[in-house]
């Protein structure tokens, strides 16, 4: 299947676009390196390098006329969301929407979209949360989100374009910047093998759902075939407090220092994991890789680089 990966050059979608060409699919790779990596370019993906927002995108569909697109490019950093609402709502929705109108215009047969679970149901009002919980995004990266998903719902109403909406939860794993403002894992690595004190916040009692990209690449496979018109989470279903994610790296690390505790930043929820009973239902997929295999994988690779 001829697949075009927006934001291939990136953490997530690098491993999606490896899966996929290791599967036998012929890939493009639409990014504008805003935060992804030329390096991290799967050689025998074709790379386009523009922006989802711009006309040029037209161009791209024009030519490659892909089967299926997966769509991954975003600005994913929720604090700049909350600080730069319109440049957030610029990349997530109308970028977004220059991509639907370009899949209905090119016969596109199939959308996969990447949400962010964590941003999109905001505190939830019970754990795990499941897909029929009412979404209540309490920062602008997850409203932004949650309006594409509802784009996407209308696209395939008025236009017959399939879909399947996956909502990550916190994806941790190789290739994730420690620099950068999205990740815990990594950041908390980055500055434990610097030796600097990492700051938790909400003091060290945050809960989150970690998933390894990995899994998230072969579920981003599974959703090729199966899981039209569904949306579903992608998850481990376990809560994990970042203080325990602290105490793992800690122990691999053999790190001497405590952590510095302060509150919840603007944006952020205190506590949620999710159900990936539907995800195993509908795509078959479980995740195989356990958080302390996950963390040793990801710390190796930053000592790596
Ligand atoms: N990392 C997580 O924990 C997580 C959780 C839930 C959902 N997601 C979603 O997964 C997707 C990938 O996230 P990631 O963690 O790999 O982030 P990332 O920043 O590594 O990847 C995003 C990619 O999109 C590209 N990009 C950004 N804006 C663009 C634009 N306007 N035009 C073209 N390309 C653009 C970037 O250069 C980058 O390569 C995002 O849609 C994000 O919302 C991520």
């Amino acid at each position: 299947m001829k697949i075009l990966v927006t934001g291939g050059a990136g953490f997530i979608g690098s491993h999606v676009v490896d899966t996929y060409i290791a599967l036998g699919h012929e890939v493009v790779i639409v990014d504008n390196l805003s935060t992804g990596s030329r390096n991290l370019l799967n050689p025998h993906a074709r790379f386009h390098e523009t922006d989802i927002r711009l006309p040029a995108l037209a161009e791209v569909f024009e030519t490659e006329k892909p089967e299926a697109v997966t769509h991954l490019a975003a600005q994913i950093d929720v604090r700049r969301s909350v600080e730069e609402p319109s440049y957030d709502a610029d990349v997530n929705i109308l970028g977004s929407l220059n991509v639907l109108e370009n899949c209905v215009k090119s016969g596109v047969r199939k959308v996969i979209f990447a949400s962010p679970g964590g941003a999109v149901y905001g505190e939830p009002t019970q754990l795990p949360v499941d897909e029929d919980c009412l979404p209540k995004p309490l920062c602008h990266y997850g409203a932004a989100k949650l309006s594409v998903e509802h784009y996407i719902y209308l696209y395939r109403h008025l236009y017959n374009l399939d879909y399947t909406v996956l909502r990550f939860t916190n994806v941790y794993g190789p290739r994730q910047s420690p620099h950068g403002e999205a990740g815990v894992c990594s950041i908390l690595i980055g500055l434990m093998l610097s030796g600097k004190q990492p700051t938790l916040y909400g003091f060290g009692e945050a809960v989150r759902d970690y998933v390894y990209v990995g899994d998230i690449a072969q579920a981003a496979a599974l959703a090729l075939n199966k899981g039209g018109g569904e949306v579903m989470n992608l998850c481990s279903g376990i809560g994990t407090t970042v203080r325990e994610i602290f105490d793992i790296l800690k122990e691999i690390l053999s790190f001497p220092h405590e952590p510095i505790l302060r509150d919840l930043r603007p944006g952020e929820i205190q506590r949620i994991y999710a159900s990936r009973e539907k995800a195993a239902r509908v795509l078959g997929w479980v995740p195989e890789m356990s958080l302390r295999d996950g963390l040793e994988r990801t710390v190796r690779h930053i000592q790596g680089q």
